[in-house]
């Protein structure tokens, strides 16, 4: 099995063949802002890529960019807006009759708009025009899967993709939904309480109920940030184990620490920046555990097609009167 973790980095070349996996598509989400959405993408991004494991990072994020500023990339020609508008017209002239617009066959159509960071690390950067997204999307039929087909030629062209979502549930954190098999979820236990993921957990009913993407699923949630030594911190951290059980998982515990921000500062992720440091030893096991779940859910070859289903979907509190949500 592919190893993440620790020294146990082997390259993808060396992996037995039912190993492999193509084209995971995860969706790093969460409402609240400054959750650690965009340094989880980032670290975890850079623990597949050590891995040997090709990796895209997609930067949803409209107002920030923080992932691009991240990565040191410039906000130039390259954008998840220009390859966004690119599907649209495409989409236009083929309704209309009209095959002038050649957006190109395969991952072709997707290397204009990528960005090679590191070895097997590629971002699609983010853009300005993602800010009139809601506008823009309003009257283009199918508005909510456009990421989807952008992404699509990346299907054969890499094992790993991850979505950078903005702190919204808009028009684009829907279209990261469309496009995704799964979902990773950073909370910060410090600004954490019992129901504060229902608002999440409730699109998602909303997004599997329109059909739109009736296979997505929830990998599980990574506590960012965290300071374990509070009592609220270790509270929560109980009751969302007793709340959800099985159906959220903790994929770990990255604790508070200053070396992520320096790493930050420094444009890099902590993964790289300091690779033995607790926060990083903790990205690269909870690559490991996302990787387990996903080879668990396919042990031969795995789909390129929306269809795995790694966990439990859609998680509802347990607990007698937690949720009051019912299953969607
Ligand atoms: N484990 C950690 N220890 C210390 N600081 C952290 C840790 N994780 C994240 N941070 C810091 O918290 C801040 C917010 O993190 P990040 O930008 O990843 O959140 P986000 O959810 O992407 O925010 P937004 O919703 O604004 O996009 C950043 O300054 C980041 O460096
Ligand atoms: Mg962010």
């Amino acid at each position: 099995m592919t190893r993440v973790a620790g020294a146990r980095v082997t390259a993808r070349e060396n992996e037995n063949k039912e190993d492999y996996m193509a084209a995971i598509i995860a969706a790093v989400v969460n409402e609240k802002g400054g959750v650690g959405k965009t340094t989880s993408t980032y670290a975890l991004g850079t623990a597949f890529a050590r891995a040997g494991l090709r990796t895209l990072m997609v930067d949803m994020d409209p107002q920030r960019a923080s992932l691009t500023l991240a990565t040191g990339v410039s906000r130039g020609s390259k954008s998840v807006a220009d390859a966004m508008q690119a599907v649209i017209e495409a989409d236009r002239d083929a309704e209309e009759g009209d095959t002038a617009t050649v957006v190109g066959a395969g991952i072709d159509a997707l290397t204009p708009h990528t960005v090679a960071v590191a070895p097997n690390l590629d971002l699609i950067p983010s853009g300005k025009e993602l800010t009139s997204a809601e506008h823009v999307l309003r009257d283009v039929p199918e508005r909510d899967r456009i990421l989807a087909e952008v992404l699509a030629p990346a299907a054969d062209a890499y094992d790993i993709i991850l979505i950078d979502c903005p702190p919204s549930l808009g028009v684009l954190v829907i279209n990261a939904m469309g496009a995704a098999q799964t979902l990773i979820i950073p909370v910060s236990p410090e600004y954490l309480s019992a129901g504060s993921l229902e608002d999440l957990f409730d699109t998602v009913r909303r997004v599997k109920r329109r059909r739109l993407n009736p296979n997505l699923s929830i990998a599980g949630i990574i506590l960012t940030d965290a300071d374990l030594r509070t009592t609220h911190a270790r509270e929560i951290t109980q009751e969302i184990r007793a709340q959800y059980g099985a159906d959220l998982p903790i994929l770990g515990v990255v604790k508070h620490a200053t070396e992520v921000n320096n790493a930050a500062q420094a444009g890099r992720s902590i993964v790289d920046y300091a690779p033995k440091h607790p926060a990083a030893l903790a990205y690269a096991e909870i690559a490991d555990a996302l990787l387990h779940h996903w080879q668990r859910a396919a042990p031969t070859p795995a789909p390129t097609t929306a269809t795995t289903e790694p966990t439990a979907a859609v998680p509802t509190a347990t607990r007698a009167g937690a949720s009051g949500v019912s299953h969607a």
